[in-house]
């Protein structure tokens, strides 16, 4: 009975799952820093996919504004409204359109339609229409008609259920060309709701042609053409380093000439023509080059901008040499446009583009995962545009996409580039990575980790995604003298069924909400809490799990020790910081932790996960500190 006893006692103890295993122990070497933090080591990444721009971070509520897929012309997301006995059709019409670059346009028929039997079609939106309660939305179109007899046209924000009209106005008149009409939308109280359509609709019979047809809530920073409010703040709390933009896959193209073409995409919108995306959507092309300056400029971050080398995804590319040369000069003319005074032709445009001040450009990246390329060319191609643009731009950093082998003297020294590299992985193998970078040739190129991610979870990333993710970054902290930029991919994706490319992303939304991922909370913490030294970390422990890096503020003599317990064990660590005399006893605790490695946020549960901050009171020159199972934690020290 006693023995029985015993047994049963023991089986519970030792089947506990927060069981601490032996101490680990955890020496940070204060005396000195071993290196210095790349001020830039953590950005943003972003490209069109998973309806990241349109449908996301660009505000524009309508969709297929400009009435194209992938597919060709097409009306779709634009449904025909016949009220009572009105009859009316809408075609897609290729003989007119307000632009060269929107040729085309859609055509309504209202071939019968009276004050109590409209006529007319509805948008639809990205999923939905998101409403807020008192909050003005700025509208605008193209139209013409062949008769001024079609009257007024009412304009309506309608709930799909219920059929209220959220907000409702009026254009007087169209005329006979092609001309931009404005209107504002203002609701009163509501329950925000994204089941919202907008309806257009006359009252007489007629024809009139449409295109652009475009309407924005309140933007960031109230700018016009503008980005989600609560998209750019979830940005904000990132506090990025860079952006690196367009692509990504999106940058190429799927072929040649489908590659992001900058020069497509500015100035007016309706001036540019849209083009087709690899993800197998249709961009509107809202987000042009100056909407990702304004929006490094929002977020204070160096723009990392990468362009077109002449290989796009099918691995098509053109031949160095004469073959390169437009593609070259397109990319001097649009570093020109990012940097050059209002006296340089593309400086010029730019300020005609509404931005008379230069930007600050820094870092150029030539082509996006060029070892793809069976050619063999991008040696030669890398070369012909690092030789154009530092002769030119001598202090820009030039980022390979590949490994390149530059020979030549008159170009380059070996190392006087960065490579960028890709990493997506499981959790598994960022733990068996985590050293990847400690042994690293410090006389070649610098690194740059410009797309990398735990994918697991979908759409978004789960705890043990984090886990993986939090583990990697503690080596990138310790070898952020050679790792100089790591930005974490794909960045968004709006959860919608159909919304998304590749799962396993970092903030999800639909029209009305967003959220961010654990791995998201995960790159708050290591980018909110970085100092601008390194320190040298020992650990030595049985946990195969268990990860530590360590920073310090030599301004604020504060230090960060991250600690990432990937375990299913609650693990003691012995921390002592040799060489720190004075310690403050209390210290602050971030923890970001879950129950399992697949507990996660979504879109109905957003804050399942989210960093919780505590307080410690025994730290040291030597204490014990406790990290939880499955928890990324952040220990701030001050050392005085
Ligand atoms: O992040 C998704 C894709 O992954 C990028 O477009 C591409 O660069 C990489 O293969």
């Amino acid at each position: 009975m006693r023995f029985a006893y015993l047994a049963a006692l023991l089986l519970a103890v030792t089947s506990l799952p927060n069981l601490a295993q032996e101490t680990t122990h955890l020496t940070i070497d204060t005396t000195k820093p071993v290196a210095r933090v790349s001020p830039t080591l953590y950005g943003i990444m972003s490209e069109e996919i998973n309806y990241s721009y349109d449908g996301g971070l660009y505000a524009e509520m309508v969709s297929n504004r400009t009435f194209q897929s992938t597919r060709g012309l097409s009306l779709e997301n634009w449904t025909l409204i016949q009220n009572g006995n009105s009859r009316a059709s809408i075609a897609v019409d290729s003989t007119t359109g307000p632009s060269a670059a929107l040729a085309h346009s859609m055509k309504f028929v209202a071939a019968s339609a009276s004050p109590q039997a409209e006529a007319g079609f509805y948008n639809t939106g990205f999923w939905g229409m998101a409403l807020h309660s008192s909050t003005v939305y700025h509208g605008s179109f193209y139209a013409k008609t062949d008769n001024a007899a079609i009257g007024a046209l009412t304009i309506r924000l309608v709930n799909d259920k219920t059929g209220a009209v959220a907000a409702s106005s009026t254009v007087p008149t169209l005329g006979g060309s092609w001309q931009k009409y404005e209107f504002t939308l203002k609701t009163g109280a509501l329950v925000p709701s994204a089941d919202n359509h907008l309806e257009f609709l006359v009252e007489h019979p007629g024809t009139a042609w449409f295109s652009l047809i475009s309407l924005f809530p309140p933007t960031y920073r109230n700018e016009p053409n503008g980005k989600r409010i609560d998209l750019m703040e979830k940005l904000a709390a990132l506090h990025p380093a860079f952006l690196r933009f367009p692509g990504g896959n999106y940058l190429e193209g799927q072929h040649l000439n489908e590659h992001f073409e900058w020069k497509k995409t500015i100035g007016p919108l309706v001036d540019r023509p849209t083009h087709t995306t690899p993800w197998n959507y249709w961009s509107s092309d809202g987000m042009g080059l100056m909407e990702f300056l304004t929006w490094c400029e929002d977020l204070h971050m160096e723009p990392l901008l990468a362009v077109f080398s002449g290989y796009a995804l099918n691995q098509d590319h053109i031949n160095p040499g004469k073959d390169l040369e437009p593609y070259v000069q397109d990319a001097l003319d649009e570093i020109e446009y990012v940097t050059g005074s209002a006296a340089t032709r593309w400086g010029a445009e730019r300020a005609r583009n509404g931005h008379p001040a230069p930007f600050d450009l820094k870092f150029v990246e030539i082509g996006n995962e060029e070892y793809h390329d069976p050619s063999g060319t991008y040696d030669a191609r890398f070369a012909q545009f690092y030789k154009a643009i530092k002769a030119r731009y001598p202090d820009l950093q030039i980022v390979a996409s590949a490994p390149v082998t530059l020979v030549r003297p008159d170009i380059l020294d070996d190392n006087d580039h960065a490579l960028h590299t890709h990493f997506y992985r499981t959790a598994q193998q960022f733990f068996e990575d985590v050293h990847r970078y400690d042994h690293y040739d410090r006389s070649g190129p610098k690194i740059l980790v410009g797309e990398w991610a735990t994918r697991e979870g979908s759409p978004t990333t789960n705890m043990g995604a984090a886990l993986g993710d939090a583990a990697w970054m503690t080596g990138l902290e310790r070898n952020s003298d050679i790792v100089v930029m790591a930005s974490y991919a794909p960045l968004f994706v709006n959860v919608n069924p159909g919304g998304m490319q590749w799962p396993s992303d970092l903030i999800g939304y639909d029209a009305l909400t967003s959220y961010g991922s654990p791995s998201y909370y995960a790159q708050v913490m290591f980018s909110t809490h970085l100092g601008d030294q390194i320190f040298d970390t020992k650990m030595n422990t049985t946990n195969p799990r268990l990860f530590a890096s360590a920073t310090y503020n030599s301004k604020t003599h504060r230090l960060f020790v991250k600690l990432v317990n990937a375990s299913s064990m609650v693990q003691a660590v012995e921390i002592k910081l040799s060489g720190a005399a004075h310690v403050r006893s209390k210290a602050v605790v971030t923890t970001l932790s879950g129950k399992t490695t697949q507990e996660t946020n979504t879109i109905a549960d957003p804050a399942r996960i989210v960093p919780v901050t505590g307080n410690v009171t025994n730290a040291g020159p030597a204490f014990t500190h406790t990290v939880p199972r499955y928890s990324i934690q952040v220990l701030e020290l001050t050392l005085e």
